[in-house]
């Protein structure tokens, strides 16, 4: 009996100086030949539309705006809102326009759910709010990493109206979603675009020292006689864009670094939204330790140089600083890096 209660203190005594020792490291656990290995839910009760007083709120739930990654709810159901509003963005200094946005950013915010939770989403069409400054437009949404029926769950929403469904996360990984009303690609470089993270049941394997979102997407913009810049429907149709950005903002991350230590292990959720152009990411100084195609770890590849994203795709890479210095992550369609896809990792 001495014996066993010896050796049951001294495990948890190790046990604590080994989690004491992971503090600052993101940790999660998982047996990745059971990532797959689990019951799915296919479709769900008809989405509801309503016209409710609109409140305040315009966003709530497990949200954040890129490169933050919002927390996760632990609960079989979480509740998310988002509503769509008309307003001035900025792309690039001086560059303003009206866009339509998902919550209060373009692009919208980054979700965070896991799999297996139900997602209770409803989404006011708030453009009738701004109506004298920019024209209220039905909107809707397509969340790629829901399987639902589009006609009913993504259906469009007239300005003042709001639409509540639900579905169930079935796969992990990193998900675009984006307006699906017509003409859609209109609707996507006004700015309804967006990133769905989707969690393995028990986490993402492996251990990281930090985490970052990147969203890369193009912008079509035309200068009007009065200085004003507006949506350049045109160049979209020729897929040739004004700006190609990380989270928004022509070379944000050249200006604000994303800072780390030399050492760290970094992951990157990555989702090209496009819509038209596909993205070779790319870090200067480092290979890609593993790849997670889509954000699935089942779709792991090894020791990459340069990531391939068509337009809607994403990875999670892992990728080790070796030591101090400043590392440039890129879109390596080098014109979409002139155009404003390229941003600096310092690592003292
Ligand atoms: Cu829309
Ligand atoms: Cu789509």
């Amino acid at each position: 009996m001495k014996i066993l209660t010896w050796i049951s203190i001294v495990t948890i005594v190790i046990g604590m100086v080994a989690s004491c020792n992971n503090n600052s490291k993101i940790t999660t656990k998982t047996n990745p030949s059971n990532l797959m290995d689990y019951k799915k839910t296919y479709g769900s009760s008809h989405a509801i539309l309503s016209e409710e007083e609109l409140g305040h709120e315009t966003t709530s739930g497990p949200l954040a705006y890129a490169p933050n990654i919002p927390a996760l709810t632990n609960a079989d159901t979480v509740e998310i809102r988002m509503d769509v509003q008309h307003k001035k963005i900025t792309v690039a200094d001086g560059v303003q326009f009206w866009a339509w946005a998902f919550g209060d950013s373009v692009p919208g915010p980054v979700i965070r759910v896991q799999v297996g939770q139900i997602v209770k989403f409803k989404m006011s069409n708030r453009s009738i709010e701004t109506a004298r400054l920019s024209p209220p437009m039905p909107h809707s949404i397509d969340f790629h990493g829901a399987m639902v029926n589009p006609q009913d769950k993504y259906q469009s929403v007239a300005p003042g109206q709001t639409i509540s469904f639900e579905w169930t996360a079935n796969y992990p990984g990193v998900f675009t979603y984006h307006c699906g009303t017509p003409i859609i690609l209109e609707h996507m470089i006004y700015g309804m675009v967006g990133m769905l993270i989707v969690v393995p049941k028990d986490g993402f394997p492996g251990k990281v020292d930090k985490e970052f979102a990147i969203i890369q997407n193009e912008f079509y913009l035309k200068q009007k006689k009065d200085g004003s810049y507006t949506v350049d429907l045109d160049a979209a149709l020729k897929k040739q864009p004004t700006y190609v950005t990380f989270n928004g903002k022509y070379k944000q991350y050249v200006k604000s670094p994303l800072m780390v230590n030399a050492g760290d292990r970094i992951r990157l959720y990555v989702c090209n939204v496009g819509p038209n152009n596909p993205s070779s990411f790319h870090v200067v100084g480092t290979l890609f330790d593993k790849v997670w195609l889509d954000g699935n770890p089942v779709n792991e590849l090894r020791g990459m140089q340069t990531v391939l994203l068509g337009s809607s795709s994403s990875a999670i890479l892992e990728f080790v600083i070796p030591e101090p210095g400043t590392y440039t992550f890129l879109d390596h369609e080098l014109a979409d890096m002139e155009l404003g896809a390229v941003g600096l990792i310092i690592a003292k």
